[in-house]
Formats: C-alpha cells, sequence, structure tokens
C-alpha cells in the first residue's frame, strides 16, 4: 500500500442500476489455499482479485504451487499434494489480510518446514495466539512477537498430530486453520463451535473430495475429517461477495428515490444475517433468481430506499454478519429511534478496532452512538444525518467504504483520510459506486 488516498462522497442523486460485485473474500481464499494441495489443475472463475487475495495466491506459488491468473478473473492452480508444500525462501508478506494470515498457518503447522509471516502495521497489531495455541497440539512450534503478533516463526513437524479443539470464540478463520492443519495429520480432527460460522472451508473441502462431516449440535456444530485425504482437483465458481454487496445495496436504501440490483451474490445462510436483519427493519430488500452455484446458495438482490425502524440484534446473528455491522451501524443512523447492535466484542480484533471506529465514524457526522460493553447504541435521526465529517479509517476497508456509503446520504460531503485499502476486498469500489450515480471526489 502506498500514500493515503483522501476520497470524499458528496449527497447522492438516486441511485439506478444493475451491477454485480468482486468474488467473494471469504471462498477466494480458500480456493486458492485447497487446490494448492489438490492433484490436478483446478480452474476458479470469478476470484477476487483484491489485495488480500492476491497475497495468498503469491504465498502459495512461494509454496510451491503452480498458480496462473489473466485479468478475466480466469485462475489457474495446480497442487503439490496434501503434505507437498515446500519451504519457501522468504518472509511470507499477507499484507493486510487475517485470512489470509491465519489460515495459512494452520496449513504450515502440520508440514515439516520453517516459514516466517508476516504483514501490515495492521495486521501485525492483531492476535494470532488464536491460532497458535490450538495448532501447538499438532507438534508445530511458533515464535512471535508479545502478545502472539506477526512477525510469526513457524516450524512443524515430521508427523502432524491430529487436533481436537473447542473454539472459545465464534471464528471462522480459527475453524478453519485448525482443518487446514488436519489435512496433513494421521487420523481425525475434530473441532467444535459453540456458534455456526461461515462454512465455505467445510463446504470445499467435500468439493475436492476430503472425508468431512458436520453435525449440528445445538446452535453450534461439531466438524470431523479425515486426514491425510487425497485432495482432487475441482473447478470453482465464486460467487459475489456478500460483505461487498452490502454497501451499494445499503445506498439504495438510504439514498430517497434509489433503486439498484446486484447480481450473483453469495447468499450462504452463515453470511446473510445482515439481509435478514435488514428485512426486520423494514427495508425493501428483495431476492430473485436464486440457484445453487459451486455448492454455494447465489440470488440476486434489489434494493430499494425507504423509511427504517430500529432494531436490536440477537447476539447469535453475529458470527453471520460480523463484518456487516459497520455498514449496518450507517444504515441504523438512518433510522427512526435507538438500535442496538449486540456481542461486537470480536470487531474490536479486526482490520481496526472497528467497535470504537464504527462509533467515532458516525459521531463525527452528527450521529450520537455509543458503547455499552461490547455493544453498539446508534440514535437513529429518523432521517439524514448532518455529515460534513473527516473519517479516520485505521487501514480499514470496511471503515472506508461505510464511510462513503454514509456521504452518499447525509446532508453534508462525508470525507475518509485514506481510501486505499478498499483495494484489499473491493478494488474498482469507487467507479463502481459512481455507475450508479454516487458521486465521489
Ligand atoms: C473470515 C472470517 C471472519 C471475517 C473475515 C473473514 C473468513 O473472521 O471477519 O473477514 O474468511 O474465515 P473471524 O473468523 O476472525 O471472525
Amino acid at each position: 500500500m502506498s500514500a493515503a488516498q483522501p476520497l470524499t462522497a458528496h449527497p447522492a442523486a438516486p441511485l439506478r442500476g444493475t451491477i454485480t460485485v468482486p468474488g467473494d473474500k471469504s471462498i477466494s481464499h480458500r480456493a486458492l489455499m485447497l487446490s494448492a494441495l489438490a492433484i490436478g489443475e483446478t480452474r476458479i472463475t470469478g476470484l477476487l482479485e483484491g489485495e488480500d487475495v492476491l497475497r495468498t495466491a503469491a504465498a502459495m506459488r512461494a509454496l510451491g504451487a503452480i498458480v496462473t491468473g489473466d485479468s478475466a478473473s480466469d485462475w489457474r492452480v495446480s497442487g503439490v499434494g496434501i503434505g507437498g508444500l515446500a519451504e519457501p525462501d522468504d518472509v511470507l508478506d499477507m499484507g493486510n489480510s487475517g485470512t489470509a494470515a491465519r489460515l495459512l498457518t494452520g496449513l504450515l503447522a502440520s508440514h515439516p518446514i520453517f516459514s516466517v509471516i508476516t504483514g501490515d502495521a495492521s495486521l501485525r497489531r492483531r492476535p494470532m495466539a488464536r491460532v497458535t495455541d490450538p495448532l501447538s497440539a499438532c507438534g508445530a512450534q511458533f515464535s512471535a512477537r508479545a502478545g502472539g503478533r506477526l512477525p510469526l516463526a513457524i516450524r512443524g513437524p515430521e508427523h502432524a498430530m491430529p487436533l481436537a479443539y473447542r473454539l472459545p470464540v465464534a471464528s471462522a478463520q480459527v475453524k478453519s486453520a485448525v482443518l487446514l492443519a488436519g489435512l496433513n495429520a494421521r487420523g481425525l480432527t475434530r473441532v467444535e463451535e459453540p456458534i455456526a460460522t461461515r462454512d465455505h472451508t467445510e463446504n470445499m473441502l467435500r468439493h475436492f473430495g476430503a472425508d468431512i462431516t458436520v453435525e449440528p449440535d445445538g446452535p453450534g456444530r461439531l466438524i470431523t475429517l479425515v486426514g491425510q485425504p487425497e485432495l482432487i482437483a475441482a473447478d470453482i465458481t465464486v460467487p459475489g461477495d456478500p460483505s461487498s454487496a452490502a454497501f451499494p445495496l445499503v445506498a439504495a436504501l438510504l439514498v430517497e428515490g434509489s433503486r439498484i440490483t446486484v447480481q450473483g451474490v453469495g447468499l450462504n445462510p452463515l453470511r446473510a444475517g445482515l439481509f435478514s436483519v435488514l428485512w426486520e427493519m423494514g427495508a425493501k430488500l428483495t431476492v430473485s433468481n436464486e440457484r445453487i452455484e459451486g455448492g454455494e446458495k447465489v440470488g440476486d438482490v434489489t434494493a430499494e430506499a425507504g423509511p427504517l425502524k430500529p432494531i436490536t440484534t440477537p447476539p447469535e446473528i453475529t458470527p453471520s454478519m460480523i463484518d456487516e455491522f459497520p455498514v449496518l451501524a450507517v444504515a441504523c443512523a438512518f433510522a427512526s429511534g435507538t438500535s442496538r447492535l449486540r456481542h461486537l466484542g470480536e470487531l474490536r480484533v479486526k482490520e481496526s478496532d472497528r467497535l470504537a471506529g464504527t462509533a467515532a465514524l458516525l459521531a463525527a457526522n452528527g450521529v450520537r452512538a455509543e458503547i455499552e460493553g461490547d455493544d453498539l447504541l446508534v440514535h437513529g435521526l429518523g432521517g439524514r444525518p448532518a455529515g460534513g465529517g473527516l473519517v479516520t479509517t485505521h487501514m480499514d476497508h470496511r471503515l472506508a467504504m461505510s464511510a462513503l456509503v454514509l456521504g452518499s446520504a447525509a446532508i453534508a460531503p462525508v470525507q475518509v483520510d485514506d481510501a486505499s485499502f478498499i483495494d484489499t476486498s473491493f478494488p474498482g469500489f469507487a467507479d463502481l459506486m459512481a455507475s450508479l450515480g454516487c458521486i465521489f471526489s
């Protein structure tokens, strides 16, 4: 990432149009990692070509896979087979991406090689002990900075032990790191999650031929993976990222007179929490053309502007919309009363402290917001907030996009100090929003 790029969103006229958004970030990382372990060539269509995913592509190349991509989002990966990752001859720099760093730590932990993972200033602040603690039990040795922060050195054992782990936090990254380590361990790896989190790793492991079972366990799941399977190359179509679609859709709900459609949005139930919450708020949001593509539910989502009611989100919905709270909070600023977004402790360890960042984003633009424990209270104005603020984005793409959505719908323009990190997950965001009628300068 280079110099900071300030960007201002001006109040927009009604948004109109039909668009697609870039491929799902979570699925793109996993597609590259698992195809790099499969035998044969996998073709990946619709891969997200954002900075985060390009870091994963580079890492898988450094570990021995043949990864080629072209500008038509058609990527090909020839894998090395389970256990076949080669020792990288340099540090693996995962940039801004927590998913890349944590999932890769899982893969590397069960390979008998030495590797070092680092990242940008935001990623070097994020906790890694949540993955290295459970992964140590497979025999891997880790050395990291204080608090388990990157850079992290990993030496995997000659023969990795399978893992049995109950997640203390609802985290798909931790679950996936344990499962990916289990791929190169003899025997059964078991993960228990107290609340179900996004299941793209499980779905994709099955797609590549792994023997994996997922049993419901109250609100959670028990996942069992048989180690050392032979993964076979299997083409993948990546759906549009619902976490990216959230930005134009919420903008259309808020800018009076708008109506837009985002086609081909991933609607995996463990990712679709935002849509249910917005429906409860009275949003005019419709899904059409529902279908299954590449093993994931996909549909076209249409949003039409209208009044919104405040909401109290149930704690159990948090994992299925963990990345959508900043933009939901922006929607709540327009609602007719106070919303309480509950159980947001995990937002503190995202690309930035997103709980504090979201409250500050709102406060800078004339919306009263308070943090109470792990909850965020947003005092909706029942209309357009003043705007006019300068928002500090703290190297966080989702805070930047949320602030620009607010600026498109507020009374006065909203500026972000740095929009450059948007490219980590949503390359082309500003142009796509402009094609709908947003005015950015
Ligand atoms: C992700 C899981 C979530 C999410 C992140 C992507 C994944 O993180 O915030 O953007 O792809 O597994 P946690 O698992 O840490 O909640």
